[in-house]
């Protein structure tokens, strides 16, 4: 049963009267929401603590448990927004990018509601969804404006020039900002995921170590040279970022370093990390002439990229937006408000329609 609480009191409503059900399952986040309008009456998500153990996502595990959460998240859901399931004008879920066993869950179980209840499908990608995240509370950027959209598998900079007309100006050519954070923590021997954690120690250490900025053309960014100087410099008791074979470090002396130094190393990989993703950025508020900008994505919580950000746009005199914290990480409310624009526009899909690990938009 998805719907236990028979005799609910609907609150009095205006506006178009669009009702949309959302459903996130790209990786290992269990989410659904309830949109009216484009406003967002309820967003819960069911977060898997199962993949700790392994240092990262475990595909497989994360399959399983979408099956498990996938009812009770709905449910909640319908429950706190104060709606039913047959109150829902239509479906939405997360086709791609993702995990395919992941998306598979939440795909079938939102072509299989929209089936039985008769419902209108809409298909959202999950990258143009962060980039709306913005669009959920006020104040709202105006068109056209810029987003840099920062999480664990992607990096990038997309230009919105609507809801539904987007274009990717510049993108990561190796690992993701989400994965700079995650692959440095583990270095530092922190668990998975490591990036709230680099943020956490961040704040009570200082940037004393200076780790090098790729130098990569166009707007695109590059992380995976950050990480290698990150792993020579700890071989080398932070004596140099060059592998020198004849003077590696023991563990235990590398231990030690990074013991005796955890706050100033999480804060100086931190430093890199968003002065990496704001130079870019301020390149494309150049060559574009845009003011309003943002920023998404599960990086976009890091309280230093949020503090670097607010203060580059005071000094360039960008209007600046940021999420609410709960709509920067993996939820279904920006699948929600991607799904409200493409109902405007009946874009609807086919019940044919697959996830796919991989798309691009
Ligand atoms: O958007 P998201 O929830 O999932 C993906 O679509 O990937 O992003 C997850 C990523 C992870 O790499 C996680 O470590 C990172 O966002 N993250 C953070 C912070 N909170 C989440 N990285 C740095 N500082 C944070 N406060
Ligand atoms: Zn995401």
């Amino acid at each position: 049963m998805l719907n236990n609480e028979p005799n609910i009191t609907k609150p009095p409503l205006g506006g178009l009267g669009v009702f949309i059900l959302a459903i996130e399952s790209s990786c290992d986040e269990t989410s659904a929401a309830v949109c009216y309008d484009g406003k967002i009456r309820s967003n819960i998500t069911a977060n898997q603590t199962v993949h700790e153990k392994y240092g990262g996502v475990v595909p497989e595990l994360a399959s399983r448990a979408h099956i498990q959460n996938i009812v009770p998240v709905v449910d909640e859901a319908l429950r706190v927004a104060g709606y039913e399931l047959g109150d829902m004008d239509a479906i939405s879920f997360t086709q791609s990018p993702g995990l395919i066993g992941s998306l598979l869950v939440g795909s079938q179980f939102a072509k299989s509601l929209a089936l039985s209840l008769d419902k209108p499908l809409i298909a959202v990608h999950h990258m143009q969804a962060h980039v709306l995240a913005n669009l959920i509370d006020d104040p709202k950027p105006g068109f056209p404006f810029l987003c840099l959209t920062v999480s664990g598998g992607h990096t990038q900079i997309v230009l919105c020039e609507s809801p539904t007309k987007m274009n990717v100006m510049g993108e990561t050519i190796d690992d993701a900002a989400g994965e700079a954070f995650d692959k440095s923590a583990k270095l530092l021997g922190l668990p998975y995921p490591g990036g709230p954690l680099v943020d956490r120690l961040a704040q009570q250490g200082k940037a004393k170590f200076s780790f090098p900025e790729p130098q990569i053309p166009e707007l695109n960014f590059s992380f995976s040279g950050l990480k290698t100087s990150i792993l020579y410099f700890l071989q080398n008791a932070g004596k140099s970022h060059v592998y020198k074979e004849e003077k590696i470090a023991t563990g235990e002396e590398q231990k030690k370093f990074i013991d005796d130094n955890l706050a100033d190393l999480c804060a100086s990989i931190q430093e890199r990390i968003v002065s990496i993703l704001l130079n870019k950025l301020k390149k494309a508020a150049i060559q574009t002439g845009i003011r309003d900008i943002c920023i998404a994505g599960g990086v976009s919580a890091n309280s230093g990229l949020r503090k670097a950000f607010e203060e580059m746009g005071k000094k360039n005199h960008w209007n600046t937006f940021i999420p609410a914290f709960e709509y920067c990480t993996d939820n279904a409310a920006m699948i929600a408000i991607t799904a409200y624009y493409k109902f405007l526009e009946k874009d609807f899909a086919d019940l044919s329609v697959t996830a796919s690990a991989r798309a691009s938009w």
